[in-house]
């Protein structure tokens, strides 16, 4: 196996925490030197912009695009949060992180509230996420011990553990949950970067992509982008692989490698059946098959061929998986979850269920089939947030890619893939 190039997991080793004696060993807390020492919060900004850095929450929405827009120079309250609330099936990398170098997105917070001019940020937690809240606890009195946040102006870092919804990882509902008022999600716009955080503006940034920024420091734009194995691409990714895999850990590897090679880091399927389809990054998104081992594992690509990158969380699925049981399993997961705020999420996704059990329990018919497209149509973009339309990911694939599959339950009244 082609030994990549480890930045985020440099310190890892199983079952360790690094904290900040181990971190300063291995050049912890440069980055922010060079940031405090010899750049402009604006050059911070411009130079996050031209590493190419995009949001690693899902979204992938530009990192440096996000901070331009932030008023920065505006005078009054204004703040970071750090969305640490990982709770998308199958998607776990953020933990793996914070439990093993968690002074890294603590330096990464410094630096991006040097960059914005904020004062106060809140580190937002996964309620299942003890170990990974007592580890941030502690390097933020590390790094305030170490003068670290007296350096950059008096920064106050709070850590701020989730109530425990699934909803809350969306960021205006987190700003909410913060506030302490039902986690509903906000319209947007205003986005946060106007309107957030107590009415303040308010920049929100996934964990590992804070923990990014240092290395882009203190290694430059060019190389943070030539860390990619793509045109177009820039850094790292840590892939978080599941499933039918043999080796179903959490890697870091360059952006743009195939999908194949991805299987092949995790040893490979397990039991030796073939590949027959995966999640490539998180719950929400649609299902790629064996027809897209080589596509690159980044946004556009990933876009392209019909899916997203979302959190790179890789589930796999073997041959002799039922996608409709499969994807009957996601969508208990999200109709439990919706927030209840808008129809298409609280009435749609629970409908998209039911369809799916009455054909995975052979009660299905043609006119639960056309039901699921029609349900889909009607909840796609239709919706108060992303919750219902990354509900919807698994189903767009479904139906893209597995109609038969839904054909052959209702012909045979039953799961074609149980066998009694
Ligand atoms: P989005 O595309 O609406 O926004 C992405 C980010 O860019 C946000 O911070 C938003 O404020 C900012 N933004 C977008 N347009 C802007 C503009 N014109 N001006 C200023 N800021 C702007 O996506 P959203 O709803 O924030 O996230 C959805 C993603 O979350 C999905 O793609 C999914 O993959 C991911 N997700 C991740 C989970 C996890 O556990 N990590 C859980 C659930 C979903």
């Amino acid at each position: 196996m082609t030994k990549h190039p480890q930045v985020l997991f440099k310190n890892r080793l199983p079952g360790e925490t690094v904290f900040i004696d181990g971190f300063r060993k291995t050049g912890g807390y440069r980055g922010l030197e060079k940031a405090l020492k010899t750049m402009t919060p604006a050059e911070v900004r411009e130079t996050v912009k031209d590493a190419g850095l995009r949001g690693r929450g899902g979204a992938g929405f530009s990192t440096g695009l996000k901070w331009s827009f932030f008023p920065a120079d505006q005078p009054g309250p204004k703040y970071l949060v750090v969305n640490g609330d990982e709770m998308e099936p199958g998607t776990y990398k953020d933990r793996v992180l914070l439990e093993s170098d968690p002074h890294q997105v603590i330096e990464g917070v410094i630096i991006a509230a040097y960059a914005l001019r904020v004062s106060e940020a809140y580190i937002f937690i996964r309620f299942a996420y003890e170990r990974c809240a007592r580890n941030l606890e502690r390097a933020v009195a590390e790094a305030e011990a170490a003068g670290f946040l007296a350096g950059a102006g008096g920064l106050k870092i709070h850590v701020h553990r989730s109530a425990g919804r699934y909803i809350l990882g969306e960021e205006t509902a987190q700003l909410n949950g913060i506030e302490g008022v039902r986690p509903t999600p906000r319209s947007k716009p205003p986005f946060p970067a106007v309107k957030g955080l107590f009415g303040k503006p308010t920049t929100v940034n996934n964990v590992e992509t804070l923990a990014c920024v240092p290395h882009i420091l203190t290694g430059g734009a060019d190389w943070f982008k030539g860390l990619a194995q793509n045109a177009g691409g820039a850094g790292t990714k840590l892939f978080g692989l599941s499933g039918h895999l043999k080796t179903t850990e959490c890697f870091e590897l360059p952006v743009g490698i195939t999908l194949g090679e991805v299987i092949e880091i995790g040893g490979g399927m397990r039991g030796g059946r073939p590949f027959k389809a995966c999640l490539p990054g998180g719950a929400s998104t649609p299902f790629l098959t064996a027809a897209h081992l080589d596509v690159e594992m980044d946004f556009d690509p990933l876009s392209a061929a019909g899916s997203r990158f979302g959190t790179a969380g890789v589930t796999v699925f073997e041959a002799g998986t039922c996608m409709v049981g499969a994807t009957l399993n996601l969508l208990r997961f999200f109709a439990r979850e919706s927030c209840g705020w808008c129809t298409p999420c609280r009435d749609g996704l629970a409908m998209v269920r039911w369809i799916l059990e009455e054909i995975e329990e052979g009660r299905g018919s043609a006119e639960l089939i056309a039901m699921l497209r029609d349900q889909k149509r009607n909840i796609s973009g239709r919706s108060f947030c992303a919750l219902a339309e990354g509900a919807m990911g698994p189903v767009t694939g479904l139906l893209e890619h597995f109609e038969d599959e839904l054909e052959d339950h209702v012909r045979q009244g039953r799961c074609p893939f149980v066998k009694n």
